[in-house]
């Protein structure tokens, strides 16, 4: 049985600067969105992929995904909410109950390689609960105390670098699981930045699986500079 994906895309994307949502701004002339959806659709372990657009957006979306060969995978577009977590909740309600494994893929890490995708379906597929692709940190992180913006911040750790990981997406669950801590998420005041967080929340185990540096974030405006050159090297 296949995976279906759900892809969360009804940011606004603020820190990429002024102009439309981030999922439908450009690189290579195609809306990251459709980069996205592409990338999941490429990968054999994949039937459905739901994208939650911006809810202003649900009509333009669907013809934007239609317009484009997604290699014959079925897509479905839902209205997303006001945060993250709450698109992902809508998009999972749009998946069949028969579904046993999904992916959460952000609609901003457009040029995730296939081996990727394949890897945390076949992860989840294996047994596992719980997968998140993730890389090694360049950077050493400190922890600190936050202050009003340009104060200087006290530094109160220096975590063990070797043992930190930036996590990205798709990440992979049983359906049932992450939809079940999605519900439970509404009661309480659980609000975790990625999916796997709310399953840790509750207590679940995840584990995590090789990412790749070709799946990062666009989050600020130098990250679509080099996502056009990494496009550009793919296209050469
Ligand atoms: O803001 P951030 O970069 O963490 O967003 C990650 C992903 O979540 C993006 O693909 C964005 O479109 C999506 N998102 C969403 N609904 C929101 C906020 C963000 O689907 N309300």
């Amino acid at each position: 049985q296949l995976a279906a994906a759900v892809v969360p895309a009804a940011g606004r994307g603020e820190r990429l600067g002024p102009g439309a949502p981030k999922a439908l701004r450009e690189l290579g002339g195609v809306p990251l969105l459709v980069h996205a959806v592409r990338a999941l659709a490429r990968s054999r372990a994949v039937g459905l992929v739901v994208v939650a657009a911006p809810p202003q957006g649900v009509a333009e979306v669907a013809a934007l995904l239609d317009s484009h060969g997604l290699d014959g995978k079925d897509v479905k577009v839902v209205a997303g909410g006001a945060t993250r977590q709450e698109s992902v909740r809508l998009g999972l309600a749009a998946i069949p109950a028969e579904t046993e494994v999904v992916l959460v893929h952000d609609a901003a890490r457009p040029l995730v390689p296939v081996e990727v995708v394949d890897a945390v379906a076949a992860a989840v597929r294996a047994g596992a609960g719980a997968v998140v692709p993730a890389v090694p940190l360049a950077d050493t992180v400190k922890r600190v105390e936050p202050q009003p913006a340009g104060a200087p911040e006290p530094v109160l750790e220096t975590p063990d670098r070797s043992a930190l990981r930036a996590v990205q997406t798709p990440q992979g669950f049983r359906r049932a699981a992450l939809a079940e801590a999605h519900e439970k998420a509404l009661d309480g005041e659980a609000q975790v930045t990625d999916d796997a967080g709310l399953i840790e929340h509750f207590g679940g185990r995840v584990v995590v699986v090789p990412g790749h540096e070709e799946a990062f974030k666009v989050t600020r405006p130098l990250d679509l500079v080099l996502a056009e050159a990494v496009l550009a090297r793919r296209r050469a």
